[in-house]
């Protein structure tokens, strides 16, 4: 499966690091090219020696090694591979990657590289809840960092919990899924999702029922085809997709710079359920209650249209833009006017009436309208129906 595909395997310093030698093997298995660099840490579990013969391969250790550099250099070693796995990737190696440090050869590796990687978090239970690692965590999730693991049981320090190196099939498996060639392989796709609030004073907001779900499915859908994916989402409360640049915003203003910043790309669809209007002043203090029994007024000012914004866009436009339509009643005509005014490509049309659940459910049922006409899609998980956009916007693509 991994046949003529290059691994650059950095095993960090914990004591899951005694299954990256095994990790080595299922790689070996599966037809990859191993190269290995180990941490001064790691070399306090497993040696050198170890990980080189399983290998077959000389393994590497140190920045200043000038042999190395001669032969290869840190960024050649990077730009190699065709994915960078860190395993076991420790509450260090994971605090200097978000961090962006470069002060030995694992770290430099991963800031001179522009392969994907892909951590096998490993550390105790309590470390890996902390909030400084989450926060770090979170931030390689936005960089588009892939993660596999960790996954929950009974740790080496005797504690039980999320914690524990995911398996080393698991990491092979997490590896494949990452490497696999889809037709969306060299584009760019910008999604839009969840819904936006916007403030009214400090702690009020306006805002609307979307969970993010679809949003969510369909930057998956799109990275599992191959896409790069940049995901613009506000506080949604959807899982976010794997293998993918999480930016979050707040307001509709916040995700129009954010989606312009993220241009050029190939193709933009418009998920996200984006408040028509916000308040017109947002107040510093809470607005408190005057005693009268009259409730303050609330001044309104119309949000910009995002999707009309990037289709509209006389340079750098995306050459497919795809605009969703919540309707509740007549849809497919409310929707057809909606792409002709929207002047973007495919207008994806769904009836969120209460009745049908759809918003904040598991299923949806589209009507994807484009210029040759309607095509009406049975109701189906979000999923599912992710996967036929994806595949429909690779055709369109291709
Ligand atoms: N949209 C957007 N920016 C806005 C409003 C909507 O990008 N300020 C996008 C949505 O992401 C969606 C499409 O426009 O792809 C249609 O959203 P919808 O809420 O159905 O339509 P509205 O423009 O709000 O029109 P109306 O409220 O009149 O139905």
């Amino acid at each position: 499966m991994l046949t003529g595909k290059r691994i650059l395997l950095i095993i960090g310093g914990g004591i899951a690091a005694y299954k990256s030698l095994d990790l080595i093997r299922q790689f070996k298995k599966a037809g990859a090219e191993v190269t290995p660099v180990l941490t001064k840490g790691a070399r306090e579990f497993v040696t050198p020696l170890s990980a080189s013969a399983l290998a077959g391969e000389k393994a590497f250790t140190d920045l200043f090694d000038l042999t190395d550099e001669a032969e290869m250099g840190h960024i050649e070693l990077s730009r190699s591979a065709d994915l960078l796995v860190v395993a076991p990737a420790t509450a260090d190696l994971i605090a200097k990657m978000a961090g962006g440090h470069a002060d030995d050869l694992a770290s430099t590796v991963l800031m001179a590289t522009d392969t994907p990687v892909l951590i096998a978090p490993a550390m105790n239970v309590r470390m890996w809840l902390h909030p400084a690692n989450q926060r770090n965590v979170a931030t390689l999730t936005t960089d588009g960092i892939h993660r596999v693991g960790p996954d929950e049981g009974d740790m080496a320090c005797g504690e039980f919990g999320p914690g524990r190196m995911a398996e080393p099939v698991e990491i092979v498996d997490a590896a494949i899924h990452h490497l696999m060639d889809g037709p969306l392989k060299g584009k760019h796709v910008i999604v839009t999702s969840g819904p936006t609030h916007e403030p009214i004073d400090p702690v009020r907001y306006l805002a609307n029922r979307s969970s993010g779900a679809q949003g969510s499915a369909i930057a998956s859908a799109l990275a599992a085809l191959g896409a790069r994916v940049t995901f613009v989402s506000g506080p949604a409360t959807a899982t976010d997709p794997g293998g993918v640049s999480v930016i979050r915003v707040e307001s509709a203003r916040q995700m129009l710079d954010a989606v312009t910043a993220a241009l050029p790309a190939d193709a933009a669809v418009f998920a996200a359920a984006v408040a028509d209007w916000r308040a017109e002043t947002e107040t510093d203090s809470k607005i408190k209650k005057d005693g009268s029994g009259r409730p303050p007024s609330l001044a309104l000012a119309e949000n910009p249209d995002i999707l009309a914004t990037v289709a509209g866009m006389t340079e750098g436009r995306p050459d497919l833009v795809i605009g969703f339509a919540a309707e509740t009643d007549d849809v497919i005509a409310h929707a057809t006017a909606k792409r002709k005014r929207k002047g973007c490509d495919w207008i994806v049309a769904n009836d969120v009436s209460p009745e049908t659940g759809i918003m904040g459910g598991d299923e949806n049922a589209v009507t994807v309208i484009d210029a040759g006409g309607a095509e009406a899609w049975p109701r189906a998980s979000k999923t599912e129906v992710a996967r036929k956009l994806a595949a429909r916007i690779a055709k369109a693509l291709g």
